[in-house]
């Protein structure tokens, strides 16, 4: 099923403040999962709803929350969140650390106690489109060993980064720090298919191709990617004083609780740094001498970091609107809340 972007911005807000949540939370919700839906990241757009809306239904984010935005120096701050939805707090914490950004030359904004914020690549876009540079982390739940080890300690941990150029086109690095999403391994298991053996472990910690024998996700690119994953939980769990590491909330295991997730946001002015006109010329002929990079066999062509997202998202619209999948659609149009389907579930949500 194809939707417009208003069609399914508003089934989605309409579902979560049925749910519970203020008008006003649920359609800053919706909108940034549309922006994931749009551009392709179908992983953190509308297959979520329903998961919130049980969540919101029973008592584990908070519906008024008193948020509460506290500096803590000239370029430091805290956005406490009070266990309130994750995209709204994370989205008027980037707004403040904009602001902040834009007076002080840098801003470090903290955001304590949240539900899931989703594709960080909202966050770092929005400081991309007000001329900043920026990165942002998140928590998520455990699913991950550390390198070499057998039990998971970190969640998917996902980072991204932003910086505008010259023109309309915006760098945005978005990635978690695993290999691969559970959803991806929960598919294949699905299908009856294996998976490749650099996605996951099992209970020895040892590689494995059979998904109904997985223990945890890997992080990307062994080592280095595991002190990626750890500093992400660093500086958004550890230094934020909320659970961390293998202490981070399940998603699914008990939705009257708050989840008290830690996210970070660095936002920085170039023009503290350089003329921010030649910078954003520069990154303009970044992107387009990285476009011109002859393609290796098998590829066809060299692409900066976010242009395949922004490419869907045209593709998407060319093609008569976003791609919802049937089931997901005829839940968001039904009168349900939810299907009681995922308290209580064990980490993988299986
Ligand atoms: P991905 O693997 O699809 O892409 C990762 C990055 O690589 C993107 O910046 C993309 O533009 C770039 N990329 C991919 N293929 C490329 C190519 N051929 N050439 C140049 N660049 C290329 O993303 P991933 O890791 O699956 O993450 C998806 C989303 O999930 C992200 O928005 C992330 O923030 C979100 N996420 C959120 C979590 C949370 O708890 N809030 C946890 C984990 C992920």
């Amino acid at each position: 099923m194809r939707l417009s972007r208003e069609e399914l911005k508003s089934l989605m807000k309409n579902k979560m403040h049925k749910a519970g949540l203020s008008e006003k939370h649920a359609d800053m919700a919706a909108e940034v999962l549309t922006w994931s839906d749009e551009r392709g990241y179908h992983s953190h757009g509308a297959v979520r709803v329903e998961y919130y809306s049980e969540r919101i239904a029973k008592g584990g984010m908070t519906v008024d929350p008193k948020f509460e935005f506290k500096k803590t120096g000239p370029c430091s701050a805290i956005f406490e969140g009070d266990n309130g939805c994750g995209y709204v707090a994370a989205t008027l914490a980037m707004e403040e650390a904009i602001k902040m950004a834009k007076e002080n030359g840098i801003a470090v904004v903290g955001v304590r106690n949240i539900s899931h914020s989703g594709a960080l690549g909202y966050y770092t876009e929005m400081a991309a489109d007000n001329d900043l540079v920026s990165i942002s982390f998140c928590q998520s739940d455990p699913m991950a060993v550390p390198f070499g080890g057998t039990e998971p300690y970190y969640g998917t941990n996902p980072i991204s980064f932003g910086a505008p150029t010259a023109d309309d086109r915006k760098v945005v690095f978005d990635m978690a720090t695993t290999v691969q999403a559970w959803g991806k391994i929960l598919d294949k298991r699905s299908r009856h298919e294996s998976i490749p053996d650099s996605w996951a472990v099992d209970a020895k910690g040892l590689p494995v191709t059979d998904p109904s024998l997985v223990n945890a996700l890997v992080p990307i690119a062994g080592a280095k990617g595991y002190g990626l994953m750890m500093m992400v939980d660093v500086f958004s769990g550890v230094l934020l004083g909320v659970p961390f590491g293998s202490h981070v909330s399940s998603m699914y295991h008990d939705l009257s609780e708050g989840r008290n997730l830690g996210h970070m946001h660095i936002v920085m002015d170039p023009s503290r740094f350089t003329d921010i006109n030649e910078f954003k010329k520069n990154m303009s002929t970044v992107l387009d001498e990285l476009n011109a990079n002859p393609a290796a066999e098998g590829y066809g062509k060299v692409y900066y970091p976010g242009e395949r997202a922004v490419m869907r998202r045209e593709e998407a619209y060319a093609n008569g609107g976003i791609e919802i999948v049937d089931e997901i659609y005829e839940y968001l149009k039904s009168d349900d809340i939810h299907y009681d389907r995922y308290d209580h579930k064990n980490r993988f949500a299986d």
